[in-house]
This record gives C-alpha cells, sequence and structure tokens, in this order.
C-alpha cells in the first residue's frame, strides 16, 4: 500500500506529520509532497524521518538534479503510489486542484494521478465559508474525491467553528478503507447510467429533469477506483468524465436504450441511475413550435423502458435500478424490484424533503432481492456509490449462495 502524502502549509501541518507516522506503522510506504509553504511550519527533515524516506519538496529541488529526472518525478510518483492524500488541504491548494493550476510539485502531481483522492480540508472559518471556497469544493466532490471533515471547535485564528483538520487517526483509518476495497471491483464490466435525458418538442424546445449525473458519475468513479472497467452511458451534463472511463454520450431516451444495449454484452454489473424520461414526443416537428393566442396540447408517448428491457436480458449479470419516489420509498423499491427483476433498487426521495437530485449528497434505501432493505443515511454520493458496490457484491455471493 503506497500513499502519497501532500502536505499544505497551514498550523495543521504538525498534525499531518503525527498521520505520516500512523499510516507508516501500518504498513503503508509514504511519500511525503511538502509544499512550500508546509515548509514554514515543519520541517522536511520530521517527515523523512517518520517514514524513512526522502521528502519532495520542489518541482525542481536544485540546479545541479538532472533536469530529466526533475521534470518527469510527479508522474512517477503519480504511477507510484495508490492513492494521493492531502492534509492539510488548504483553501489555496483547493482552488488550484478545482481550476487545474499546476504550479509546484503537489499541484502537478493531483494533475497527473489516477487514483483515489482524498482531502482533509484546514482553514479559518471564514475561508471555509466563502463561496470560492465552497464553489471549490463542490467541484472537487463531484469529480469524485473524498473530503474528511472538517472539524468544529476552536481554531488556531481563536475563532470558532468548522476549519479543524480531522483527526490523523480518523484520516488513517479512512485511508487503510479506501486502500482495502480498493481492486474488490478488479475483472468486473461497470455499465453505469448517469444524468437527465432530453426529449426534443421541436428543434429548439425540449422536455427534461433535474438530474446534475452527480449520483451516477459517483458510481463510476467508484467502480474505476475499485478496479473495474467502466462504461459511462450518460445524458447531458456539466460534468467532467471520470478519467478511465469509456464515456458515451447520448440525449434522448431512445439513444440511451440504444447505448446500453450495444454495450451490455462485456457488462458484469449495470447500474442505471440515469433520470430517463418516461416520455417523449414521437414524432417531433421539424419546424419550431410558432408561437400563438391559442391553448397547445402536447401528445406524448412512453418511452421503452431501459430498465424492464435489462431485467428481461441481464443473464448473470447483476442489475442495480434507481426509484426516484416522492412517498412510499419502500413499497415502491420493492415493487419495481419485482416488476423490472432487478437485483438491488437504489431508492431515493425527491421533493421537498429529498436531497436527491443536485445535490452532493443522498440518502438511499438500498432494497435487496433477498427481500431485505438496507437504510443509508445521508452522506455524498461518493460514499452511497461506495456503499452501493459493498452491498451488491455481498448480494452477488447470497444470491449464489441460494441457488
Ligand atoms: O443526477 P443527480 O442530480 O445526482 O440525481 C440523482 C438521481 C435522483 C437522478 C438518481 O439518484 C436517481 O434516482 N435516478 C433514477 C431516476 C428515475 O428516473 O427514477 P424512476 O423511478 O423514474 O425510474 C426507475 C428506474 O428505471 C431508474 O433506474 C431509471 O434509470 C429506469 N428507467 C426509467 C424510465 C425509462 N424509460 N427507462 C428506464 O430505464
Amino acid at each position: 500500500m503506497r500513499v502519497a502524502l501532500g502536505v499544505g502549509g497551514g498550523i495543521a501541518a504538525y498534525k499531518a506529520a503525527e498521520l505520516a507516522r500512523l499510516l507508516a506503522e501500518r504498513g503503508a510506504a509514504v511519500e511525503v509532497i511538502m509544499t512550500a509553504a508546509a515548509q514554514q511550519f515543519v520541517r522536511p527533515l520530521t517527515f523523512a524521518a517518520l517514514t524513512g524516506r526522502r521528502v519532495i519538496t520542489a518541482l525542481f529541488p536544485n540546479e545541479e538534479a538532472d533536469a530529466l529526472t526533475a521534470a518527469i518525478e510527479h508522474i512517477r510518483v503519480a504511477q507510484e503510489n495508490d492513492l494521493l492524500l492531502v492534509a492539510p488541504a488548504t483553501a489555496d491548494l483547493m482552488a488550484k486542484f478545482a481550476r487545474g493550476i499546476a504550479d509546484d510539485f503537489l499541484t502537478t502531481l493531483y494533475l497527473a494521478f489516477r487514483g483515489p483522492v482524498l482531502l482533509a480540508p484546514a482553514m479559518n472559518v471564514n475561508m471555509w465559508h466563502h463561496p470560492a471556497t465552497q464553489e471549490n469544493l463542490g467541484v472537487l466532490r463531484a469529480r469524485g474525491h473524498r473530503i474528511i471533515g472538517p472539524g468544529e471547535g476552536t481554531l488556531a485564528c481563536g475563532m470558532a467553528g468548522p476549519g479543524r483538520m480531522a483527526e490523523p487517526e480518523e484520516i488513517a483509518e479512512i485511508v487503510f478503507a479506501a486502500l482495502s476495497r480498493r481492486r474488490d471491483l478488479e475483472g468486473e464490466t461497470v455499465l453505469v447510467t448517469a444524468g437527465p435525458t432530453r426529449e426534443a418538442l421541436d428543434p429548439v424546445r425540449y422536455l427534461s429533469n433535474r438530474s446534475s449525473g452527480k449520483m451516477g458519475y459517483a458510481l463510476a468513479q467508484a467502480a474505476l477506483e475499485r478496479g473495474a472497467e467502466v462504461i459511462l452511458i450518460s445524458g447531458p451534463v456539466h460534468l467532467a468524465p471520470p478519467a478511465g472511463a469509456k464515456v458515451v454520450r447520448v440525449e434522448t431516451a431512445v439513444e440511451m436504450r440504444r447505448a446500453v444495449l450495444e454495450h451490455l454484452e462485456p457488462a458484469t454489473i449495470i447500474v442505471k441511475a440515469a433520470a430517463v424520461a418516461d416520455y417523449h414526443v414521437a414524432r417531433v416537428p421539424s419546424h419550431k413550435l410558432k408561437k400563438t393566442a391559442a391553448r397547445i396540447s402536447l401528445e406524448l408517448e412512453p418511452t421503452p423502458d431501459i430498465l424492464a428491457e435489462l431485467g428481461q436480458k441481464k443473464g448473470d449479470r447483476l442489475l442495480i435500478g434507481f426509484a426516484a419516489e416522492t412517498e412510499n420509498l419502500r413499497e415502491e423499491a420493492r415493487r419495481k424490484l419485482a416488476s423490472k427483476n432487478c437485483d438491488m433498487i437504489v431508492a431515493n426521495l425527491v421533493g421537498p424533503e429529498g436531497a436527491a437530485f443536485e445535490s452532493d449528497d443522498n440518502e438511499v434505501v438500498l432494497a435487496l432481492a433477498t427481500g431485505e432493505f438496507i437504510e443509508v443515511p445521508r452522506a455524498s454520493k461518493r460514499e452511497i456509490a461506495d456503499r452501493i458496490f459493498d452491498e451488491a457484491l455481498k448480494l452477488r455471493l447470497a444470491l449464489h449462495a441460494s441457488r
């Protein structure tokens, strides 16, 4: 287990030394990268002594260094490590990561890294609440990165509120949990559908819904990090696709059905998180509808039910559907599980009380083919995604055992 530990410049950098010690003590090979600001708080020698390895302190460490080696060192670190942990993740680092600014070793490494990224923010409470930081946080979460903390309490600046870096023990636990399940989807091909569909009314107007794609993209990211091949069939969204996924972009329910069926063969697990329109205009006029004083009505026809069709064709594949409901979550999940021949339904509440559409978090009930229900409390969509795969793998074993 190899961890690249990026240390940002904040008073919490001293806690990163304890974190490095805990990780190394529990068997991880820890390669520390310190920003210039971090070195104002703690000396590299502290980390070198705790990890038994040279600490990286600059992109171009000194003039005598072999220029070529220095120029590709961040690629080596990106390739050799299983996980990138940044603690403390300062407001500045989060902003640079969110925007892709690569002006030192750590930010360059971040762009080159393809594995799971965990960030433990630490900063002043006002800096944490600033819309710029919150916006960057949203971008990083949507990219599938795990944000640990920050905790609340009295901060080094004397103010109280969120901003304290999570405790090293808590961070180390999360790192080892992430590392230990990292490759449990190796050998699987996971087909994920995400986002809304758009159903044209005329050449300029369409019917759609509020799906942002965040749930589906989090599933794709989680599957990739756990070693799966991922095919992501995505409706129109504003998210960057996770690196390493085969992405197929579609617009309508009919296109999504076609893409799913074309990519069904290699899939071993199918997760249908997309919010597919249930109705469309079957014959879209080729001219823009003209505005008049008269009322108009739309004649809509049902779209193909892709999930139900997959239920008939799934064979040995694990089929996981979603249910977006405004009430009776368990009953509706159970009904969809049976009527669409799924192995699992992930039911989430929508409407004023639910957090399913557009938000970074979700709260779901998993209805399993074994008859069980599992409540998953509110957590980031990335954490929910991991839980769905945890339960899916257990479910497959249970279903095989009962055959
Ligand atoms: O994208 P986000 O903003 O992150 O929001 C996430 C989400 C709310 C979209 C997601 O968590 C979710 O609930 N997705 C399913 C939404 C939905 O369409 O639910 P449904 O109950 O209408 O459909 C049930 C299932 O049938 C879904 O798996 C859906 O993909 C599938 N379906 C629906 C209609 C259709 N014609 N074909 C389908 O395959």
